[in-house]
């Protein structure tokens, strides 16, 4: 009677174990049968009641059906385990070539692209490109460069005077006074870098803004020489020709100076609104470098000559991108800096 019973019980079991669709119904199952109150523990309770002699093949069918059934749900457990394991590898694959969504590639700053664009033209002209620091000594920004101690460009008005006596470089030209004090003569050398003004600031005026000073010491150094270098990098900026010419203009630190001009590019001559109907845009100063600031650089005047010019790398960049407002450049809006 009670083999019967337990035959009915296993199939009908394996059965259901079968049809569990979820891990759920099959938990369920589990525990109605197998469980320590299910109907396996009911039948091996009433074995008491059963002859003695039957009792041993009747306890054997039992362990056999629970070991039967126990690896059925063993499997179909697994089953589950393994199928939630596909879907989730279905479900959350990547694909590692596909470019990151929502990441945008950064760009160099306008400045930075003009800085490197022309230091590497200098390199393969065989020129040093140094770099001063930020905070001068007052000597290096102004003494050595032959500005007297009462001339208006030490003026509160313009310089960053720091409480210990140093200042933020007002322009470039103390890498000058820096490369011949390590190097000496002959010397052929640039230093691009960033300079502070203490300025009110408007659509052409900034604090900070950036210069690419130039020099170079030699043997019966002319304006001759200073010329044809200005040529070749300026042919090299506007990628053509350019018609120069010299003005005078006075810096401290060189004897002659100039402003050198450009003939308009926008016209070539005749006048237009850019040049203000003059013909000629002017770019940058430059000059013979004074016998003092070679005296005080260590170098003899009499033996050596040289020229010096300072070009504004922030108006330049202007120029190329005819950008209207010096305060773009350092406003840090993501909308400007993303058309370079
Ligand atoms: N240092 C000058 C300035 O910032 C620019 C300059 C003028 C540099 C003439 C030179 C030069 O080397 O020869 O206003």
């Amino acid at each position: 009677m009670m083999e019967g019973q337990l035959q009915q019980l296993a199939a009908s079991t394996l059965a259901r174990i079968g049809e569990a669709a979820t891990p759920e119904q099959l938990e369920s199952v589990r525990v109605e049968v197998l469980g320590r109150k299910g109907t396996l523990a009911q039948i091996s309770k009433d074995m008491g009641k059963i002859a003695a002699e039957e009792r041993a093949r009747v306890g054997k069918l039992l362990n056999a059906a629970k070991n039967e059934l126990e690896g059925a749900l063993d499997r179909r457990q697994s089953e589950f385990e393994q199928a939630a394991l596909q879907a989730r590898l279905d479900k959350e694959w990547i694909d590692v070539t596909l470019p990151a969504p929502g990441v945008r590639p950064g760009s160099l700053h306008p400045l930075t692209q003009i800085q490197q664009e022309l230091e590497d033209l200098f390199i393969s002209m065989g020129v040093a490109v140094l770099y001063g620091p930020e905070v001068e000594t007052e000597y290096n920004n102004f003494d050595a460069l032959n500005i007297p101690p009462d001339h208006p460009a030490r003026d509160m008005q313009d310089t960053f005077w720091l409480s210990d006596g140093h200042c933020l470089r007002t322009h470039t030209s103390p890498v000058q006074v820096r490369g011949m004090a390590r190097f000496g003569p002959p010397l052929l050398m640039i230093a691009p870098g960033r300079v502070f003004r203490n300025e009110e600031v408007d659509p052409s005026h900034e604090h900070t803004f950036y210069q690419l000073e130039g020099m170079m010491v030699d043997r019966n150094v002319s304006i001759a020489n200073m010329l044809y270098f200005m040529k070749t990098l300026l042919r090299h900026i506007f990628k053509r020709d350019v018609t120069v010419r010299l003005r005078p203009g006075y810096f401290p630190f060189v004897e002659p100076g100039f402003e050198l001009d450009i003939q308009c590019l926008i016209c070539g001559g005749p006048g237009c609104p850019v040049c203000k109907q003059s013909g000629w845009v002017e770019l940058l100063p430059c000059g013979l470098v004074h016998p003092n600031v070679l005296r005080m650089g260590g170098i003899d005047p009499d033996e050596w000559s040289g020229f010096a010019f300072g070009l504004g790398l922030t108006r330049l960049v202007m120029m190329r991108y005819a950008i209207d407002d010096i305060r773009h450049l350092q406003g840090g809006d993501l909308r400007f800096l993303r058309q370079f």
